[in-house]
C-alpha cells in the first residue's frame, strides 16, 4: 500500500485550488494510499504550503508544453499544452503503481480498488469512445515508459496537442486489447454527459465514483455563497455540472479556504467565496437545477438558429461555443431537463 500513490498536476495556483479540494475528497472517504501533487515553479508559495498540508508528497517539476497551438485550438483551449507535464508522472518509481486524476475531478466514494487494474486502464472519453480520458487512468511508473513517451512526443506530436492525445496514441490498443483496463464510465464521470445523454446519467449519475468537471469552465471560474449555497457565474456551463458543483464548493469553503486563510495571513486573497447576494444566482435544490428569477426567453429566444443542424449544434456546444442567448440558453436546458424528468 505505502507503495501505491494517488497523482494530481498542478501548474498554478487555480489548479492548485482543485488539486486541494480533490487531495481533501481522497483524504475524506478514507484513501489508504499515498497521495503526490506534481506543480509547476509558479505555484505560489501559500498554495504550496496548504498543498504540504494535504498531500504526501509535493514535487516541484519542470512544464512540459507542447506549443501545438494548431491542434488545441482546434479544442478552443489553447491552454491544455501544459498538460504534457502530466506525462512526469511516471518518473515517480519509488511507487509500483499510481492512479493519476486530473486536479479537476472530485471523489465521492472510496476508489481504492482502482489498484487491483493494470497500466493503463481509463474510462473512455465522452467525445470518442474509442479514445480513453486522460483525467483518470491507473499506471506503473517507469523510466522507461517514460522515456518512450517523450519519444512519443517527438516522433509523432499529439493529435490533441495535449496528454491525451500522446497517451491514446502510444496505448494504441486501449479500446480493443483487454476489457478489464476499461474503467467503468462512474471512475470519471465527467459533467457533459449530462447533456448529451441524460437519461443515463439520471439512471446512473447516482453510482458516480469521481466526477469531472472537464471543459473550459472550472468549478474555480464560479463565485459561491456558502450561507446560502449559492453559485454564480456561467450559469449555462453550471447547468452542465448539476449538483456536483455545490459539493465541489462545499468541500472548497469548508476544509480548504480556512486553510488558505491561514497561509495568506494579512496578504489580500480572494477564495471566491462571497457574502453579498447576487441577482443572477441559482439554487440547486434536486439533482438538477432550479431556475430562479430568470425571465422567460422570448419566443424568438427559443427558436433554435435557422440552419443549424442538432449534431452541429451538439459539436459546437463540445467546443465552448454555445449559443448562450438562444437554443442553449439557461431557460431553454431548465425546459428541457424537466420535460425529460416527467
Ligand atoms: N493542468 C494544469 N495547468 C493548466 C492546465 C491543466 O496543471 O494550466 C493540469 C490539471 O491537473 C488539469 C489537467 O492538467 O486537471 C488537464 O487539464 P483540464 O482538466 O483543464 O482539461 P479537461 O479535463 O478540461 O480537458
Ligand atoms: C482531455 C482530458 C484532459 C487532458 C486534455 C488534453 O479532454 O480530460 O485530462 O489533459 O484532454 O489532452
Ligand atoms: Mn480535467
Amino acid at each position: 500500500m505505502a507503495d501505491q500513490a494517488f497523482v494530481t498536476l498542478a501548474t498554478n495556483d487555480n489548479y492548485a485550488r482543485g488539486a486541494m479540494v480533490l487531495g481533501k475528497s481522497l483524504r475524506n472517504h478514507n484513501t489508504s494510499r499515498k497521495l503526490v501533487v506534481l506543480i509547476g515553479p509558479h505555484v505560489t508559495e501559500p498554495c504550496q504550503a496548504v498543498l504540504k498540508r494535504i498531500y504526501d508528497e509535493v514535487k516541484v517539476v519542470n512544464v512540459l508544453d507542447s506549443g501545438d497551438k494548431a491542434h488545441l485550438a482546434m479544442m478552443n483551449r489553447p491552454d491544455l499544452g501544459v498538460t504534457l507535464t502530466k506525462l512526469h508522472g511516471w518518473t515517480l518509481t519509488h511507487y509500483s503503481k499510481c492512479v493519476f486524476m486530473d486536479a479537476d475531478t472530485l471523489v465521492v466514494s472510496n476508489i481504492d480498488e482502482l489498484f487491483d487494474r493494470e497500466e493503463l486502464s481509463a474510462a473512455p472519453d465522452p467525445g470518442w469512445p474509442d479514445c480513453f480520458n486522460s483525467g483518470v487512468f491507473v499506471y506503473r511508473p517507469s523510466l522507461e515508459t517514460y522515456g518512450k513517451l517523450l519519444q512519443y512526443c517527438t516522433e509523432h506530436g499529439s493529435f490533441d496537442g495535449g496528454d491525451q492525445g500522446v497517451l491514446n496514441g502510444y496505448f494504441s490498443n486501449w479500446s480493443t486489447a483487454d476489457i478489464s483496463k476499461h474503467l467503468p464510465f462512474i471512475y470519471n464521470l465527467s459533467s457533459i454527459a449530462i447533456y448529451t445523454y441524460l437519461p443515463a446519467f439520471k439512471q446512473y449519475g447516482g453510482n458516480a465514483k469521481v466526477v469531472h468537471f472537464l471543459g473550459k469552465t472550472k468549478p474555480w471560474s464560479y463565485t459561491f455563497d456558502p450561507k446560502t449555497k449559492k453559485i454564480s457565474g456561467n450559469m449555462q456551463d453550471a447547468a452542465m455540472h448539476s449538483t456536483f458543483l455545490v459539493d465541489w464548493w462545499t468541500l472548497y469553503s469548508n476544509a480548504v479556504v480556512p486553510m488558505l486563510h491561514q497561509q495568506y495571513g494579512d496578504q489580500t486573497f480572494h477564495s471566491g467565496c462571497v457574502e453579498l447576494f447576487f441577482s443572477d444566482v441559482v439554487t440547486f435544490e434536486s439533482r438538477f437545477i432550479q431556475e430562479q428569477e430568470e425571465p422567460e426567453p422570448s419566443p424568438a429566444q427559443a427558436l433554435p438558429p435557422p440552419n443549424v443542424s442538432s449534431a452541429e449544434r451538439k459539436e459546437m456546444w463540445e467546443q465552448g461555443q454555445a449559443d448562450y442567448m438562444g437554443t442553449d440558453s439557461f431557460a431553454n436546458i431548465q425546459r428541457k431537463l424537466d420535460s425529460f424528468l416527467k
